[in-house]
């Protein structure tokens, strides 16, 4: 397995649209496994291949308080089942240590396949439902900040820019 750098906002790739999968083959499975530790490692709750520049129709999820029980989304399809909208905290692996409250609606339906390529339906409500529509996001080419007003998206640059520039000077490459 191995760590897959996220592309961080605004990077031009995290625009670009997600295709689907045609075969859940080796190469997806290493995949997965490969962004499932890339979350993990990042203490995100969330990933899409689009963040870490692999533009394909894959999520991985893991909601679980232990953080042991990853979740895989291949060529979703989510629709709203509500009118009813609710603003949620949101944040992005791709967007860091940036939280803005997002309006989504607060119930719908996930159509996917599973790791193994199997179909599924699921209704989601809460945690799930927001988090599954913001992943679906980045697929399309969106980001949260996206729905934010131009004032803050212009703090959230200001500060991912920030931020990446710290953590840059905090991980010295290895001189050799
Ligand atoms: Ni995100």
């Amino acid at each position: 397995m191995a760590l897959l750098p996220i592309l961080n906002y605004p990077d031009p790739r995290l625009r670009i649209i997600a295709k689907p999968i045609k075969i859940v083959d080796q190469t997806i499975q290493t995949l997965i496994a490969d962004m499932i530790e890339t979350m993990y490692d990042a203490k995100g709750i969330g990933l899409a291949a689009t963040q870490v520049d692999q533009h394909i129709q894959l999520i991985v999820m893991d909601l679980s308080e232990n953080g042991d029980n990853p979740r895989v989304f291949i060529n979703p399809k989510v629709t709203p089942l509500v009118d009813d909208i609710k603003p949620y905290e949101e944040g992005c692996l791709s967007v860091p240590e940036v939280y803005a409250s997002v309006d989504r609606p607060t119930k719908v339906k996930i159509e996917a396949l599973d790791k193994d390529g199997k179909p599924f339906e699921e209704i989601a409500e809460g945690l799930l439902a927001v988090c599954i529509q913001h992943e679906m996001d980045h697929l399309k080419g969106i980001v949260f900040v996206d729905y934010l007003s131009k004032l803050k998206q212009t703090r959230a640059l200001d500060k991912v820019r920030k931020v990446v520039k710290l953590r840059e000077k905090q991980s010295d490459p290895v001189k050799a």
